[in-house]
């Protein structure tokens, strides 16, 4: 039998630091349905002392997934370990992740801190979370540029204090397979009690080697893997866990090691995830880029059609890809709707079958053909899970080469259930419009990001919306979809404004009380 490799994932940790993949409470608690569905071993869901949102990410899903272990991530502060334990507290299965850098660089430059205040530290953080909960992680951040004895030195007394699991991270991506495995083979060899705790390893992508350097870690003895959807994380990301999961898989001969992965969820993660974030994956993405199965070139085909392993080292169906057939049509009922989404993979209770058959009977008559794509839109765009207190009614737009462009916008305001036509000029017809709906909310918001693509092919293709808008120096992201696109921009802007509106709102529910202020971990 194989042995086992754990999959820790920090999409909601690492990946949602990194620039436009913020996601509000219901985008994390949806990412993370989905990661219990593919079988991550764990879900980092967030760094509670950070912010009152992270905390109640990590109660939230705690909450909700029963199954994989939740990971809260904490500095080695008594209070960063309380506050992780409070998020924590009702996780059916929960760890307590703690961390400190154990570098020169870092002690000298960030920490001011001696190697023994560090070890010490150390100690005290692991000694304390142990005191809530048997699985304790101990990450010694920046452990690639440390001192290896000293590493050895701190690792060997957290595991003497209890760490069930030791990470050695990559922090900044830096280092080379040869040297990873260098390192980790030093740490079984010299920690007297290695064989207590599991070797974890997180990885960087700054030089493109996180992926590579994981594995070597893996072949050196180390058991769990820390990794993101789509390699999302700080700067240039953490290793995909896509791409280490189908590097197991495919090199077995290599890598006698199983994960827990669904790999046939691979793909739905994957989608989910640039869903919630509008960041989608390169198009020649290993695994996951819309290229990452297509054959272009005429040899390339020939062989692919005479047998698909002459090209072909895994299937698209292993990583869910499906081909994209047409799926339904103007005339299927109800009844075929819940059927294909129960195959797509979602149970929609009555209320939800109904929005999302009025939506897509709505779509059914601007569009002949209907794909998996098209429902997947519905989905994202119609179930909008926070409420929603501005609906746009109406819009009209126009623009030309020599005229001003101009929109007219009606909104239905569902707090009063007023109705409000506001009228404005702009540099085009989307800046037109977005004009016209800061008028109508008063909220004046400020276009970080616009982005428009085409979810399927041919000339009535739905197309999505994606928006990045700041109000007060808070980014919101917001998305639509239509086969308009004015219809479709001018909603992606109000789920932004909506969203803005709803954090305020939860702000206030929450009151004033301050967390404490701390410097982001990557
Ligand atoms: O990159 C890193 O060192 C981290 C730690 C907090 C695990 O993200
Ligand atoms: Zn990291």
């Amino acid at each position: 039998m194989s042995e086992r490799v754990a999959v820790f994932d920090t999409t909601l940790r690492d990946g949602e630091q990194s620039p436009g993949c913020s996601m509000n409470l219901e985008e994390k608690l949806r990412m993370a349905r989905q990661l219990d569905a593919l079988g991550v071993d764990v879900i980092e869901a967030g760094f509670p002392i950070a912010s009152d949102d992270d905390f109640a990410a990590v109660r939230e899903v705690a909450r909700m997934c029963r199954r994989p272990v939740i990971a809260a991530l904490c500095r080695t502060t008594p209070e960063d370990i309380e506050r992780g334990w409070e998020a924590l507290s009702e996780a059916a299965r929960p760890r307590i992740h703690t961390f400190i850098a154990t570098s020169d660089i870092h002690l000298q430059y960030k920490l001011q801190k001696s190697r023994e205040e560090v070890l010490e530290m150390s100690c005290n953080a692991v000694r304390m979370a142990k005191r809530f909960t048997d699985d304790v992680e101990f990450s010694a951040e920046d452990a690639t540029r440390s001192d290896l004895d000293y590493l050895c030195q701190v690792i060997e007394a957290v595991i003497d204090e209890g760490a069930t699991v030791v990470n050695i991270p990559d922090t900044v991506g830096y280092t080379i397979p040869s040297e990873y495995h260098h390192i980790i083979t030093t740490l079984k060899q010299k920690v007297r009690n290695i064989d207590r705790a599991v070797i974890s390893v997180h990885c960087h992508n700054d030089l493109g080697l996180a992926v590579a350097n994981s594995l070597a870690a893996v072949a050196a003895g180390a058991r769990q893997l820390e990794c993101t959807i789509n390699g999302i994380g700080e700067r240039a990301g953490n290793a995909s866990l896509e791409e280490l999961v189908m590097a197991l898989r495919v090199r077995k001969d290599l890598m006698p090691f199983e994960t827990g992965i669904t790999s046939e969820e691979i793909f739905r993660s994957s989608q989910t995830l640039s869903n919630i974030t509008g960041v989608h994956v390169q198009p020649n993405k290993a695994v996951v880029g819309k290229n990452a199965f297509a054959h272009e070139a005429g040899i390339h085909q020939h062989g692919v059609l005479k047998n698909r392993l002459t090209y072909e080292i895994m299937t698209p169906e292993s990583v869910g890809v499906k081909t994209n057939s047409i799926v339904l049509g103007k005339h299927s009922g109800r009844h075929a709707l819940g059927k294909k989404y129960e195959e797509m993979g979602y149970n929609l209770s009555r209320p939800e079958l109904d929005k999302a058959y009025k939506l897509f009977t709505k779509l059914a008559d601007q569009k002949k053909e209907i794909f998996e794509e098209d429902l997947l839109a519905i989905l994202q765009d119609g179930f909008a899970q926070i409420p929603e207190r501005y609906k746009l009614r109406a819009v009209q737009a126009t623009a030309g080469t020599s005229t001003l462009a101009t929109a007219l916008v009606t909104l239905n305001d569902t707090k009063s259930d007023d109705a409000s036509t506001g009228t404005a000029a702009g540099d085009g017809p989307v800046n037109a419009v977005y004009e016209a709906i800061d008028q109508l909310t008063g909220l004046k918001g400020s276009l970080i990001d616009y982005t428009v693509r085409s979810i399927t092919s041919g000339t009535d293709a739905v197309g999505e919306v994606f928006v990045h808008v700041e109000f007060d120096g808070t980014s919101y992201t917001g998305k639509a979809a239509s086969t308009d696109i004015v219809d479709a921009s001018a909603r992606a802007y109000l789920n932004a404004v909506n969203k803005a509106l709803y954090s305020r709102e939860r702000k206030k529910a929450l009151g004033d009380e301050k967390s404490p202020t701390i410097t982001a971990a990557d």
